[in-house]
């Protein structure tokens, strides 16, 4: 059995050590926000927040999260950078499929938090392992943008 919080809730899964994070929060933990797109670390589809950091949850074993404070999609808006974040997003109505967005937020929250105000190429370079095969890049710069102003 393993214990950790999850969005600010104490939750445990008793499911092997190795059962990537992912599957843990989507399929025996019911919040589906969060996508699957490679399973390998290489789109950012899947990111999450294990103490503020961001992770790859399908490369992320549960044994990883153990007493740590799990983020998700569906948890990341009580917080003020990521509620400023989504309203950005919305306002600039940044999602095109929405397949990548709760990755590319959960990447795009990070970055805010140590670097409030991010250039270009801070943007591009914290951005560059989430990737969105709509395109929604120049949306997602500018949205970044709009929340670091709102924020400032
Ligand atoms: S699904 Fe995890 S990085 Fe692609
Ligand atoms: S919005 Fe479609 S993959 Fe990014």
């Amino acid at each position: 059995m393993t214990s950790f919080t999850l969005n600010g809730r104490p939750v445990s899964a008793d499911l092997p050590d190795d059962t990537p994070l992912l599957w843990v929060v989507r399929d025996h933990l019911d919040l589906t926000g969060t996508k699957f797109g490679c399973g390998m670390a290489l789109c950012g589809a899947c990111t999450m927040h294990l103490d503020g950091e961001p992770i790859r949850s399908c490369s992320t074993p549960l044994s990883a999260a153990a007493g740590k404070s799990l983020t998700t999609i569906e948890g990341i808006g009580e917080a003020r950078i990521g509620a400023a974040v989504q309203a950005a997003w919305q306002k600039l109505d940044v999602v095109q499929c929405g397949y990548c967005q709760s990755g590319q937020i959960m990447s795009a929250v990070a970055l805010l938090a140590s670097n409030p105000k991010p250039s270009d190429a801070d943007i591009d370079a914290a951005m560059s392992g989430n990737l969105c095969r709509c395109a929604t890049y120049v949306r997602i710069r500018a949205a970044i943008h709009e929340a670091a102003q709102a924020l400032a």
